[in-house]
C-alpha cells in the first residue's frame, strides 16, 4: 500500500470528535513552537543591544556570536517520555525549561558573567535558574553558564511568560564542548574510560588557557 493510501485510510478511519483532537493538538504545537521562537528573538535583540552597546562604550564586542534552537517536536515527546510526563504541549510548557535555547559565545570568561549579569539584572527577565559549570564543571568537563530566565512575550491580546534556557561560554569551551558533544554526549557509541579521561584533560588545558587569555587581556588593559 503506498503511503498516500494509508494516510487516506487512517483519516477515515477516525471519528470526528478524535480527527478534532489532532486538529487541536497541531494547532497547539505551533502556537508552542510561535511562542518560543518569539521569545527566543527578544533575548536576541537584547543580547545584540549589549554588544553593541559596549562596542560603542570600550571600543570591543564581549559576544562571539549568538545562536538559537528551538527544541523538535520529536525531542520534546522524547524528553517527556523519559521524565515519565504527560505528553501534551500543556505539559511541555510546564515541564521542560529548555524548549527555547540560546547558545551566547563569548571572547574572554569576564564577558560570561559581564553578559550574565546584565540578563539576570533586567527587571522584565525572572530568573528561573542559574548553574555555573565554570565555577563547577561537569564531570565530564563541560564548562558553561547556564541561565534560564522566564520571558515575558506581549501577544495581541495577552501576555505569556516563555522560559528560555541560556547558555554562556568562552570559544575555547564552547570548540572543547561542541566537539565533544560529537564524538560523545547523546550518541548510543560508548567511550571508554580512558577516552573520557583525556578529554577531561583537554578540558583542563582549555580552561587553564582561558584563563591565560584573561590575564594577557587585562595586564594589557591595564597599560592602557
Ligand atoms: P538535559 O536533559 O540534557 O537538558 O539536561 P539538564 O536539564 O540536566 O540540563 P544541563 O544543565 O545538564 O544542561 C543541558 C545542556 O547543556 C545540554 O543540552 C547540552 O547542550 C549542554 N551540556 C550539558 N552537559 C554537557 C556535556 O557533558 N557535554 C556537552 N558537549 N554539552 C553538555
Ligand atoms: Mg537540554
Amino acid at each position: 500500500m503506498d503511503e498516500e493510501k494509508f494516510m487516506l485510510d487512517t483519516v477515515t478511519r477516525i471519528t470526528p470528535a478524535q480527527q478534532e483532537q489532532l486538529v487541536n493538538i497541531f494547532h497547539e504545537f505551533i502556537e508552542l513552537e510561535h511562542l518560543y521562537t518569539s521569545a527566543a528573538e527578544l533575548v536576541k535583540t537584547q543580547l545584540n543591544i549589549y554588544d553593541s552597546e559596549f562596542s560603542v562604550k570600550f571600543q570591543r564586542n564581549p559576544i562571539h556570536s549568538i545562536e538559537s534552537r528551538i527544541k523538535s517536536p520529536q525531542s520534546i515527546v522524547g524528553k517527556l517520555q523519559k521524565k515519565g510526563l504527560e505528553l501534551s504541549a500543556k505539559s511541555a510548557q510546564k515541564n521542560l525549561m529548555d524548549i527555547a535555547g540560546i547558545r551566547v559565545v563569548c571572547y574572554y570568561i569576564d564577558d560570561i558573567y559581564a553578559i550574565s549579569e546584565l540578563l539576570t539584572m533586567q527587571r522584565e527577565y525572572k530568573i528561573v535558574k542559574v548553574k555555573d559549570y565554570i565555577k563547577k564543571p561537569k564531570p565530564s568537563g563541560y564548562r558553561s553558564l547556564h541561565v534560564i530566565l522566564m520571558v515575558p512575550v506581549y501577544l495581541a491580546t495577552q501576555k505569556k511568560e516563555v522560559p528560555v534556557e541560556i547558555q554562556i561560554r568562552t570559544i575555547a569551551m564552547d570548540f572543547w564542548a561542541s566537539l565533544e558533544h560529537q564524538l560523545h554526549y547523546k550518541t548510543k557509541s560508548i567511550v571508554s574510560e580512558a577516552l573520557k579521561k583525556e578529554l577531561q584533560d583537554c578540558a583542563e588545558i582549555i580552561a587553564e588557557t582561558d584563563l591565560r587569555m584573561q590575564d594577557i587581556y587585562d595586564q594589557i588593559n591595564d597599560l592602557d
